[in-house]
């Protein structure tokens, strides 16, 4: 049997960790402070696209790749006139999650001020997911609590059947699970568990620029073996410019995607040193800046069933235009042959 020598065989393993982050894939409206996105295929096809800014803008595509158009104004939005909850005179919608079951589509959404836990998570549901056509059931009634915010929620079941799962959280003690009733309109009245914190972020508001937040759960049946239950979420500054007051974050410290990955819905997670994502900080690299792309984040994943392909879709800014805050979509394949996600193309 021919056998490479062993230093041939490290160089190539070099050569492969050094091999070009691929840039983020998108046509069509890519730009225009597009943040949070939710992307899914409806079953006629179209693909659809939600994001924060514009009461829930929504954009179609006939492919995830685009060309991507979206009305503007109310003409575009989920929910034209806001949200039916009612926190605060200067309250905004945030971070729509997307899913859809039982014949329709459901949108938990967040309703908050920026750097305040006077938020609430809210849900909508429509049968054809366009504008216009969404109703609004206001709050699930998720209580308050000191350690949380109830923004960034995130729906997981791994059937149609099973527990219905929802994950939140952001700035304070970042990452919590509960469970919704079975119209999935409501908190199930389950106390939230802890699921991920990073304490090397203090447990301060929102406008601190560094925390842990946007989880986004995935779960694989068989991966060489085992069933895995994957945590992305988004970790760093998401929002710095060099105008601002703290100027840009320090390289390293800006968002960027990571993943933690559990054999249990409910956890525990670990990263792929085996570190305990809840106790001892861990989270492992998917995406972080690359070229012209800084900050990716706000993150969430979508089987294409043309492609056969599992896409992971963020946000970004690209460095190029100097600004920092034009919020960019746009997306990258992943491979999970090695149990960990690689983004490949
Ligand atoms: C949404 O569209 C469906 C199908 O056209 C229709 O039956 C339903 O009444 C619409 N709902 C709303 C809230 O517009
Ligand atoms: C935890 O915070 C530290 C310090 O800011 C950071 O370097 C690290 O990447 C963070 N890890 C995660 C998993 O968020």
């Amino acid at each position: 049997m021919n056998r490479l020598p062993t230093t041939i065989l490290f160089l190539l393993a070099l050569g492969t960790s050094t091999v070009a982050v691929p840039d983020p894939i998108c046509s069509g409206l890519c730009t225009g402070t597009i943040r949070d996105p939710a992307v899914l295929r409806r079953d006629d096809g179209t693909w659809l696209r939600f994001t924060t800014e514009g009461n829930l803008r929504i954009a179609t595509a006939p492919s995830i790749s685009g060309p991507w158009t979206s009305n503007t104004g109310e003409a575009g939005a989920m929910l034209p006139g806001g949200s039916i909850i009612d926190l605060d005179p200067d309250q905004r919608l945030w971070a729509p999650n997307v899913f859809f079951s039982n014949g329709q589509f459901y949108c938990h959404y967040s309703v908050s001020t920026i750097g305040s836990q006077n938020s609430a998570i809210g849900v909508a549901t429509s049968v054809t997911g366009e504008p216009g056509n969404w109703t609004d059931h206001g709050s699930i009634g998720l209580p308050a609590d000191t350690r949380y915010n109830r923004i960034d929620a995130n729906f997981f079941r791994e059937c149609d059947t099973c527990t219905p799962y929802l994950n939140f959280g952001s700035a304070w003690e970042h990452l919590f699970q509960t469970t919704l009733t079975s119209d999935l309109l409501k908190w199930s009245g389950e106390a939230p568990v802890h699921i991920a914190r990073n304490t090397s972020f203090p447990s301060v508001p929102q406008t601190y620029p560094s925390i842990m937040e946007g989880a986004f759960m995935w779960w694989l049946p068989n991966v060489n073996g085992h069933k895995y239950f994957y945590l992305f979420f988004s970790s760093g500054a998401c929002c710095n410019t060099p105008q601002s007051e703290e100027g840009l974050e320090a390289p390293g410290d800006e968002y960027k995607i990571m993943v933690c990955r559990g054999e249990s819905v409910t956890g525990p997670f670990t990263d792929k040193d085996g570190r305990n994502c809840l106790t001892e900080n861990g989270g492992s690299l998917v995406l972080g800046s690359h070229g012209d792309v800084y900050a990716p984040g706000g993150q969430g994943l979508a089987h294409d069933p043309d492609a056969d392909r599992v896409a992971l879709y963020y946000m970004y800014v690209n460095k190029a235009d100097g600004t920092y805050n034009d919020f960019r979509f746009g997306f990258n394949w992943l491979d999970f042959s090695s149990g960990w996600p690689e983004v490949v193309e």
